[in-house]
């Protein structure tokens, strides 16, 4: 059996349509919350898998679960001020309280669950960390199948690799950066016959949308005026864009909320075609030659992306096209935020809420651009995804709240980091209680 990701002719990513009318759809979002109370059966207590009448592409019987998607939605008074929002109008979607400490698990249990469907005996996934570690905890977890990871020798955050080691992975750290990682799996997927995990299987995709789903029911099903989300690989704001066009179809939402999808300036390879060149989804047909001219260019002059959001490190979103349909149906934005934006953004996530990684504070510290241009109004309702756990990357951290710039540049690369704003930095003190009083009352 062939498996594919991609349309053999025309070479784009393959898409899952549902025939609703032919499906058991719920009259209201609210007919999920009785899930709630059956919370001893696996697949009600996942916060996937609860809503599976909007995902149907799998047998109750071939689901592969391991309790995703405990994550909770909270507002932030402190992210709020920061970001310019008036009181009670910025929240926080922690993604980082999955399993594996991040958001890619919604995906991963879609995506096992295909793989378990068609028999498959090996899985791989391209990663600049978290992938890895969400294919490498379902596999370990499951033992359906062996897992094989394509991590970039870059730079990779120590969490995240510990965990595909951890977890048994294989390992191969590919001499080259994420999009190289990539372009390889990809090939020996094709090769092998090896099933493949990144987002540019749509199954994965699927299991993402469920993300807005938690969204809304914590909003008691109220939408809200804006998502805001890191964009790298943009399996995630496809996702979203899906779900929201799937809900408003099926009579689920009265209205969509806006898409505000935020790359790192060092990997703006989306902020690039759509803001500055205006790219646009145009039923998938148009924009084709600027986006190829794009990337000829960035590989004539051999741009590499660099980002200290190491997340996001990525120059070649294969779900460009997916995204492109989705901030059409969203009214979407996108913008671009430095390093610099990001640290300080994360500083403020950590100081009024439960943390993030670097990339996952990118979604704050555009919230923030967007207001200050007046593009979200300060009455606004934002959700800002926090996509994966502030322990992923705990260099970033450290070097940040130390205030040690050099560090930054010697350990993690990052460039253009200049102040540490917010930094809450450890303080030396001799070993003695006289001293330590001293220190606590000055
Ligand atoms: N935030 C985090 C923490 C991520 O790990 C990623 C992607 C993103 C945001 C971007 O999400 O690709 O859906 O736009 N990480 C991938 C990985 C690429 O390999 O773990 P996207």
């Amino acid at each position: 059996m062939d498996i594919l990701t991609s349309c053999p002719d025309c070479g784009s990513l393959l898409d899952i349509e549902y025939e609703w009318d032919k499906l058991p759809v719920p009259s209201s979002m609210r007919e999920f919350e009785s899930r709630w109370s059956n919370r001893r059966d696996p697949l009600d207590f996942s916060g996937v898998w609860r809503f599976r009448n909007l995902l149907p592409f799998a047998a109750d019987k071939d689901i592969v679960t391991i309790g995703e998607g405990q994550t909770i939605l909270q507002q932030s008074p402190v992210v709020g001020k920061y970001v310019g929002m008036n009181a009670g109008g910025l929240f926080l979607q922690y993604e980082g309280l999955n399993p594996s400490g991040s958001f890619k698990d919604n995906g991963m249990t879609a995506a096992s669950t295909h793989a378990r469907m068609v028999g498959a005996k090996v899985a791989a996934c391209a990663s600049t960390g978290n992938t890895s570690a969400s294919l490498a905890i379902y596999a370990s977890t499951a033992q359906l199948f062996r897992v094989v990871v394509f991590v970039g020798s870059g730079k990779i955050a120590y969490g995240k690799l510990s965990q595909a080691l951890d977890y048994h992975a294989k390992t191969l750290q590919v001499l080259g950066d994420f999009d190289d990682a990539l372009e390889r799996v990809r090939e020996v997927a094709g090769e092998r016959g090896i099933y493949l995990c990144n987002s540019v299987n749509p199954f994965r995709l699927e299991g993402q949308k469920t993300i807005m789903y938690r969204v809304l029911e914590s909003l008691n099903w109220q939408v809200p005026d804006w998502i805001v989300v890191p964009g790298g690989n943009l399996g995630n704001s496809s996702a979203f864009g899906k779900a929201f066009t799937e809900l408003k179809a099926l009579g689920l939402i009265d209205r969509i909320p806006r898409l505000a999808v935020i790359n790192a300036a060092g990997a703006n390879t989306l902020y690039q075609l759509y803001e500055q060149q205006g790219v646009r989804w145009d039923g998938g047909m148009s924009g084709d030659s600027v986006v190829e001219t794009f990337f000829s260019e960035m590989d004539s002059e051999n741009r590499k992306a660099s980002t200290l959001a190491s997340a996001i490190e990525i120059n070649r979103p294969v779900n460009l096209k997916k995204c492109l349909r989705a901030l059409d149906a969203c009214d979407g934005v996108v913008r671009q935020v430095t390093d610099q934006e990001i640290l300080d953004a994360k500083a403020q996530v950590g100081a009024g809420g439960f943390g993030c990684e670097p990339a996952s504070a990118a979604s704050v510290a555009g919230a923030k651009r967007l207001r200050a241009e007046g593009v979200i109004a300060p009455s606004d309702r934002v959700v800002c995804i926090l996509t994966g756990h502030q322990l992923k990357d705990p260099d970033a951290t450290v070097a940040y709240h130390s205030g040690n710039t050099a560090l930054f540049e010697e350990k993690l690369g990052m460039r253009g980091v200049k102040t540490a704003e917010f930094a809450n930095s450890p303080v030396v003190v001799e070993n003695n209680l006289q001293k330590i009083i001293e220190v606590l009352e000055r």
